[in-house]
């Protein structure tokens, strides 16, 4: 009997409310472009390091578009999911857009940070943000000029682990939806869940690197999917 649920959300699961996955974006298929600019030259320690108003530019503009976006009938069913499910239940997101809590869902584990967060480096206080960082805001807490966006960049450690692997060993269904399986450590969440006894079922546009380590795979967009999906396992119960 299914009683504990981890879900892995990524990238795909915002696609069709019109926000760019990586590494489709660009229109060149897989190059890893987003937005005309390569992943690694905005999205590492790195790249703000040589050229922090790159770097800031390009997330206030992801910042600002996020927020014109709405959230879709995936998000929507998840929602209701977490809502209805009696047993533990965790939506582990790869994703810093907000449209799983904008569409009701509550049980929300952000392991690559948040748009929505700005993180001062001068006193670790992370505070709501929507506006822009260019120009450089004072911390609300401490008053320093020191903000970043508060988002995972490669090379740095996602959030929570402990907390993810905790509900990975309790888990008796591992789901994982619109995520192309090529970054780690979310990646091998599939193989951890499985060895610890849970089931696992991908929800993918396409076979991801990882298919094969999946029970089951269903293809097909999203939308689509995940509300099937989750109408299924509600009338299970
Ligand atoms: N429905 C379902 N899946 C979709 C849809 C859709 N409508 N559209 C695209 N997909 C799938 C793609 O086929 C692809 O496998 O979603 C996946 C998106 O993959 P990526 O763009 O690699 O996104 P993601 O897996 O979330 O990336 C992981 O990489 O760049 C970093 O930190 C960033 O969190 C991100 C991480």
């Amino acid at each position: 009997m299914i009683r504990n649920i981890v879900i892995l959300t990524g990238a795909g699961v915002s696609a069709e409310s019109g926000i760019d996955t990586f590494r489709d974006a660009g229109g060149q298929g897989g190059q890893g472009l987003w937005e005309q600019h390569r992943v690694e030259d905005v999205a590492t320690p790195e790249a703000f390091a040589r050229d922090p108003d790159l770097v800031l530019r390009f997330y206030d503009m992801r910042r600002a578009a996020i927020q014109t976006k709405q959230p879709n009938a995936a998000h929507a069913a998840l929602a209701r999911l977490d809502a209805a499910w009696p047993g533990r239940l965790l939506i582990v997101t790869q994703n810093v857009d907000d449209l799983h809590e904008r569409a009701g869902a509550r049980r929300v584990l952000h392991m690559h940070g948040e748009h929505l967060l700005a993180w001062c480096t001068a006193c670790d206080v992370r505070s709501p943000w929507t506006g822009p960082l260019l120009d450089r805001p004072p911390c609300p807490a401490c008053g320093t000029r020191a903000l970043r966006p508060d988002v995972v960049w490669f090379g740095e450690v996602p959030y929570r682990m402990d907390a993810i692997h905790a509900a990975l060993r309790d888990a008796d269904l591992f789901v994982s939806i619109g995520t192309s399986g090529a970054v780690y450590p979310a990646a091998g969440f599939v193989r951890l869940a499985r060895d610890l006894g849970a089931r696992t079922l991908e929800l993918n546009l396409e076979a991801s690197q990882g298919s094969r380590w999946f029970h089951e795979s269903r293809l097909g967009p999203a939308t689509e999917l995940v509300p099937a999906w989750v109408d299924r396992l509600l009338a299970q119960d």
